[in-house]
């Protein structure tokens, strides 16, 4: 559905792409993951054809970005970063004129109009104006918008920006249940909320591509093990190292402990061979626990494989 070559955007001097590449399947909830500055809204406005990139190539649905706009458009239902919607419109107003431009055939634009009010949860705010809902409704609003024409392709840039937990849980569920019938694009700088929406992840950091593929698979290389027994500072460092499970960091805490925490590069499970050593030693051992990694974390694994695994 989208196949993304050596895409590359400078604004003036500044490179905010360089040289990305990636591809998205038909039906596939992909996350566009990165810091901020990462240039994942620039990849979506090239995407979506609101900007020209400078190099590279982008098509949607096999069209070319940049020579078929029209037709990619069509394709494609997109919800900018900092949506701009006419707050002097009531919602079902501004759906409808959406449905215009949208070329929806007059009879079943109403229909199709109060399925997506209902699927983004703002039916019962179809008659107010946009200017007095909250943020979290004009998200929404913004994402019924998206879903109004049925394109193949859903942009989201940063759905739940801005949202409180209840209202963050469902645009999740949204998300979820777009899966499937659309391919859908999501970005955020949040790698919880990716991991509970997508089933894969481009990975963008200072306008290059990262990584790209299962989030499951890239998790486990940003893993980290913490176990924490009663020896001291020295034993416990020269065990890690016996145990050679990977980067390990040793702190002594207070009352004959020491925290060890291993950065765990392999997918398998090490806690029980940590378990198992600890035991053999006759170390007590009071913490054993694997750490959910951050989006910090993976990076830092990540740019660590590049350069060459230190
Ligand atoms: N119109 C513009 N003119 C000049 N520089 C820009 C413009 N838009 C974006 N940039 C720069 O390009 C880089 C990528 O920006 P982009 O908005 O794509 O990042 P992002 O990953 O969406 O970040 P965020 O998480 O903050 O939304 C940034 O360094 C940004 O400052
Ligand atoms: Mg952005």
């Amino acid at each position: 559905m989208i196949e993304v070559q050596h895409l590359t955007k400078h604004y003036g001097k500044h490179v905010a792409l360089d040289g990305v590449s990636f591809s998205v399947d038909p039906g596939e909830v992909v996350g566009f993951l990165g810091p901020n500055g990462a240039g994942k809204s620039t990849t979506m406005r090239i995407l979506t054809t609101f900007i020209a990139a400078t190099s590279g190539t982008a098509r949607v649905g096999g069209d070319c970005v940049f020579e078929q706009p029209a037709r990619v458009r069509k394709r494609i239902g997109y919800m900018p970063e900092n949506n701009p919607l006419p707050l002097d419109l009531r919602v079902s107003d501004y759906l409808g004129f959406r449905a215009e431009l949208k070329r929806l055939a007059n009879g079943k634009a109403a229909e199709r109009i109060n399925e997506v009010m209902e699927q983004c949860d703002v039916a019962d705010v179809a008659g107010r104006f946009i200017g007095q809902l909250s943020r979290g409704y004009r998200q929404r609003v913004g994402m019924a918008d998206a879903l109004l024409a049925k394109p193949d392709l859903i942009v989201l840039d940063e759905p739940t920006a801005g949202l409180d937990p209840n209202q963050v849980r469902s645009v999740r569920h949204l998300i979820r249940d777009l899966a499937g019938r659309h391919t859908v694009l999501i970005s955020s700088h949040i790698l919880s909320e990716i991991e509970m929406t997508c089933d894969r992840v481009v990975i963008l950091h200072d306008g290059r591509l990262l990584a790209s593929g299962a989030l499951d698979e890239l998790m486990a290389k940003a893993n980290a093990v913490v176990a924490e027994v009663k020896t001291t500072l020295a034993d416990a460092k020269e065990w890690a190292t016996e145990l050679a499970l990977g980067q390990a960091e040793c702190v002594e805490q207070p009352g004959g402990y020491v925290h060890c925490r291993f950065a765990n590069t392999t997918t398998d499970d090490v806690r029980e061979t940590i378990f198992a050593s600890a035991n053999e030693r006759g170390w007590p051992l009071r913490e054993l626990s694997r750490l959910a990694p951050s989006l910090e974390d993976l990076f830092v694994s990540l740019t660590r494989g590049r350069e060459g695994g230190e």
